[in-house]
């Protein structure tokens, strides 16, 4: 079979990433052009794959304007760059592989769905929690039907002190009318998670969250506007200096490193925190979006569940914990245990390690799970290798939305059923029954 051809859309983290997924798999993908006004970006991404000099271009637009030159299309774009380009692709015929979220807004997200469905191309939207082998593996025991009716849920994304400051303080998602709200930027992935899990999608949300710690109200005695300049610099967790320096010395050259510079040089690192975003003290920034939120959710069949989002934490896994009626599930992304209540028996099951649960890790597996089932799905027609699909994704990201509502408007929001089932759901649970699972 040959390769599926792609055209990548912003060549940054996320475009760069999948796009070597292609170089590792040659016999199944290959990335036949790129649009990135960045010209150090476009100039290293071109060079890296070969790409033919007209199929390199500054902006989306001047490569939808050329029709289809590829099998599908990888929209990696910031947040509220996806709707544009999904809609341009899927009327040109493109199989689309988008990055989340769907868009910042409920009408955008509607958008895009409406455009794939009324083209008839395959959307899978970058939900990689979902292709892990973790994921795969927790799926499978709660299909399995061991851990009996699931009646609670604890779910928790301990983000990271370093993560925060770096994405949600200091950089591109640090403001809800830039990007996205803290939850879908960050944990639209929790709760698409959950949806995915339990096979169902939640039919009330409520939200408590705030924007505490990272304010000028907290801003130390002694503090500058940079850490480069600042006296209390070697008192603080959140110094630029000491976790960028630290990751050049280490040899890093990925995410977070390169959101931060794009010439890997100590030079080219002192003019970043001199002068870039990421130089700044985290109480003096033009950041608002929340550094710790809860969700309380209900599902169909009365599951409760619980999900935190803190910045305050060691970066780490995501931790969930599934109460069941036989037995109980721990995991924390990488081991899964089970305890059954009848046999008081513990099971331990590691599914095979696959790298960190974050960017430069390829989120656990997660990154090329999605490429190898998106560029199946293509290469086959096969489009139930798509496990983010338009209306699942959907679904979740209207979830997302409800909660958020909750947490601004201090409400209790119910989700109506969105009309038509999604293959994930209908997969396995027929969607909204009580008592499914
Ligand atoms: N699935 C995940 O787990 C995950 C993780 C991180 C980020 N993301 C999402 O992926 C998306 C991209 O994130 P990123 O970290 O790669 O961001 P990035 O800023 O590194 O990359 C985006 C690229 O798009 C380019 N761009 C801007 N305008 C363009 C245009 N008109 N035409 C073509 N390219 C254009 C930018 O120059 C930039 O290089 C975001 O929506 C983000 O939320 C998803």
């Amino acid at each position: 079979m040959a390769p599926v051809s792609v055209v990548v859309i912003g060549a940054g983290d996320r475009g760069t990433g999948y796009a070597r997924w292609a170089l590792r798999h040659p016999d199944r993908a290959s990335v036949v052009a790129v649009a990135e006004p960045r010209e150090v970006r476009r100039a290293r991404f071109a060079a890296e794959h070969g790409i033919a000099a007209r199929n390199v271009a500054v902006d989306w637009r001047q490569l939808a304007d050329r029709g289809r030159l590829a099998d599908a299309v990888l929209i990696c774009t910031q947040d509220r760059m996806h709707a544009g380009p999904a809609e341009a692709f899927a009327a040109l015929g493109y199989h689309i592989l988008l990055e989340k979220p769907m868009a910042p807004d409920e009408a955008g997200c509607r958008r895009i769905v409406a455009a794939v469905e009324k083209a008839g191309v395959m959307l899978a939207v970058g939900h990689v929690m979902r292709y892990t082998p973790y994921t795969r593996a927790v799926k499978e025991i709660v299909d399995s039907g061991q851990l009996g009716d699931i009646m609670s849920v604890q779910h928790l994304e301990p983000v990271g002190f370093w993560h925060q400051v770096h994405s949600y303080v200091r950089g591109n998602w640090r403001r809800a009318d830039l990007a996205a709200s803290m939850l879908m930027a960050k944990s639209c992935h929790d709760l698409d998670w959950l949806v995915h899990i339990l096979g169902r999608v939640p039919a009330r949300v409520t939200s408590f969250g705030h924007l505490t710690h990272f304010t000028a109200a907290n801003r130390p005695a002694g503090a500058a506007d940079r850490c480069v300049a600042c006296s209390v610099e070697a008192s603080c967790p959140y110094s630029a200096p000491r976790l960028y320096r630290g990751l050049l010395e280490e040899g890093e050259r990925r995410w977070p490193l390169s959101a931060v510079i794009e010439n890997f040089t100590p030079a080219a690192l002192e003019q970043a925190l001199n002068d870039g975003p990421y130089g700044r003290c985290v109480y003096a920034c033009d950041n608002d979006v929340v550094d710790h939120q809860v969700v309380a959710l209900e599902f169909p069949g009365a599951t409760t569940a619980t999900f935190t989002m803190t910045a305050f934490s060691q970066a780490a896994g995501r931790a969930t914990r599934l109460f069941g009626t036989r037995a109980e599930l721990t995991g924390d992304g990488r081991a899964i245990r089970v305890y059954d209540f009848l046999t008081r028996a513990e099971r331990l099951i590691t599914p095979a390690p696959t790298g960190a649960m974050n960017a430069a890790g390829g989120h656990g597996g997660g990154d090329a799970g999605l490429m190898d089932a998106f560029t199946g799905a293509v290469a086959t027609g096969n489009r139930d290798l798509i496990l983010s699909g338009p209306r699942e994704s959907l679904a979740s990201h209207l979830a997302v939305f409800a909660a958020e509502r909750a947490r601004l408007n201090g409400t209790v929001e119910t989700i109506t059923p969105h009309p038509g089932k999604t293959n994930a759901l209908s997969r396995t649970d027929g969607g909204d029954s009580p008592g499914t699972r």
